[in-house]
């Protein structure tokens, strides 16, 4: 039958008891497997190596989540290799039979949701509820490219000339390398896995090393979608092994790529080298860094301003490409403001986010730690401290990945504090003589990712719809927490080339388009 229209998926209501309950249970059910071996998976095989990457628990790091096995350049090729092969025929599924696929994966993740979610808190460090709505939007990601497919799938006549039939469509462009980052661990690594496989490319899955127990769910919920072997294959390795062997294999044809701008610039630059046996260009999707803006008009709902600030600049620690690192605010608000800001970060409590009532925690690992640190030496030399925060002491003595919560004021466009991506808890306040220059400064970086605005002026909003140069834009809310479709998903400048996630063009880039012409 026909499917219902797409809608996002509703994550637990953790105010309601039943639903707040079941989630510590899922943390100690996952807590008893704790400490396993993952193996790889290529052509449906589990497949063991020698070289080996623990995974472990950011609040706590000898609490040990899994033992992952590492994928080097001979596992690579032969995944790739299995996915060639298994391309051949997937590419001939019809679309709506690999829609289905991806229908029943969702399904699996519905029926595991607080479990995946429980893995996140522990591997990652993400809060309940974003770590419910990372698997959310997961399920998003699902069901709404299977519906895509399921769109564009059917053969379309073109012109009406008569004498002849002219049929337009669609073939998967081959083997697409998908190459991971660990902040949104299950949702960006399903939503580029599923737009390749419902496109009908094969993948060779690349989860980021600190979060490749998390990445153990794709191979679970495609084998509970009965996949065909060699279409999904799991390769966690070390980038500096086996990623520029993955990039530069003559047999990739697509590479989805989502992180830092470093790794992103270089992989766009290899790609573009032709290897021997090389049959094609390869394309580059590459979802990069942000530097995002948040300003703050003079008549701005303060009582909501603040929040969204705090939520944006400090939720998963700032963790996130779409995070608020910049408050932009118009000089006549300018002490109303940071004076209420300061208030909010001050009363908020910092733990690990097991606890449930704790705002902030640490951040993903050691050297995220030592990188944040840095940084926040760099904001305190270059700007005045508004607010730092540390977590208590109990916390820090288990060698938990703790950075101070840190808000600078004084910062202006040229600080390298408000050009660089910290991508941790550090907020920097910069001050506007006016509306017009606030939007100035937002633009000001070479990101172009996300940004919000907090305005009562209609006047405003229009401005900053139009000058306001980002991929996505919020008014009067806060600059992340992007659902798929209703807030499709990218930027531009060195935030990333490649259209929107969760959006009408995604699939499109993983695919081929032919026109079969027929005289009649
Ligand atoms: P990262 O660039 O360090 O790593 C991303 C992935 O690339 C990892 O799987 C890593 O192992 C791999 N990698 C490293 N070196 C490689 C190489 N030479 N060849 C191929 N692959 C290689 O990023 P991260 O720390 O995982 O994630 C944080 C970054 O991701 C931030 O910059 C953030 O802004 C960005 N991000 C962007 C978006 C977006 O949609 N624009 C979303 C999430 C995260
Ligand atoms: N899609 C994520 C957000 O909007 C990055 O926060």
């Amino acid at each position: 039958g026909e499917l219902e229209p797409f809608n996002n998926f509703p994550p637990s209501d953790f105010t309601i008891k039943e639903e707040r309950d079941a989630f510590p249970e899922s943390m100690s059910k996952i807590r008893k497997d704790f400490g396993q071996r993952y193996p790889l998976y290529i052509g449906g095989q589990e497949i063991i190596t020698d070289d080996t990457l623990d995974s472990y628990n950011p609040a706590d790091p000898s609490e040990i989540i899994g033992t992952v096995c590492q994928a080097g350049v001979a596992e690579v090729d032969k995944a790739v290799a299995v996915a060639k092969d298994a391309y051949l025929d997937w590419r001939n599924v019809e679309p709506r039979e690999r829609a289905q696929y991806l229908l029943k994966a969702a399904q699996y993740c519905k029926d595991n949701i607080n479990d995946l979610s429980a893995m996140q808190v522990l591997e990652v460090g993400k809060q309940w509820d974003q770590a419910q709505g990372d698997v959310a939007e997961a399920i998003d990601f699902l069901e709404y490219y299977a519906r895509e497919m399921i769109r564009l799938g059917d053969p379309k006549r073109m012109g009406n000339s008569p004498g002849e039939y002219s049929q337009y469509f669609y073939q998967g462009k081959g083997v697409a390398a998908v190459i991971a980052p660990w902040n949104f661990p299950l949702a960006i690594s399903v939503g580029m896995v599923s737009a390749a496989i419902v496109s009908g490319c094969s993948v060779v899955y690349k989860p980021a090393g600190i979060s490749s127990a998390v990445g153990y769910g794709l191979v679970e919920m495609f084998k509970a979608a009965g996949l065909p072997d060699g279409v999904f294959n799991y390769t966690p390795g070390r980038g500096s092994v086996m990623g520029d062997h993955l990039v530069d294999h003559p047999d990739v044809s697509v590479i989805a790529f989502t992180g830092s701008m470093e790794v992103g610039l270089r992989i766009q630059e290899r790609a573009a080298k032709v290897h021997p046996g090389q049959q094609h260009c390869k394309k580059v999707i590459a979802e990069m860094g942000g530097k995002n803006g948040i300003i703050i008009d003079d008549d701005a709902d303060l009582d909501e301003a603040v929040l969204g600030v705090l939520y944006a600049a400090f939720g998963f620690q700032g963790q996130k490409c779409s995070a608020c690192s910049r408050v932009i605010v118009v000089d006549s608000i300018y002490d109303r403001f940071t004076h209420r800001l300061k208030e909010a970060a001050e009363s908020v409590k910092l733990g690990p986010a097991e606890d449930p009532s704790n705002y902030m925690g640490p951040v993903v690992d050691k050297a995220a730690c030592q990188n944040v640190l840095n940084y926040c030496k760099i904001a305190e030399e270059e700007g005045k401290v508004l607010v730092k925060r540390e977590a208590p002491l109990e916390y820090r003595e288990k060698s938990g990945c703790y950075t101070p919560m840190l808000i600078v004021e004084g910062i202006t466009r040229d600080h390298r504090i408000a050009q660089e991506e910290v991508f941790g808890p550090v907020l920097s306040v910069m001050r506007a003589k006016d509306f017009k220059e606030a939007i100035d400064i937002a633009n000001s970086t070479r990101f172009a990712l996300t940004g919000a605005v907090y305005s009562r002026s209609p006047k405003h909003l229009d401005l900053a719809t139009r000058e306001f140069r980002v991929g996505n834009l919020y008014l009067n809310k806060p600059s992340v927490g992007a659902l798929v479709e209703r807030h499709a998903f990218g930027g531009f400048k060195m935030s990333g080339v490649g259209s929107k996630a969760g959006g009408p063009d995604y699939l499109l880039q993983f695919m081929d388009p032919r026109l079969v012409c027929e005289n009649t």
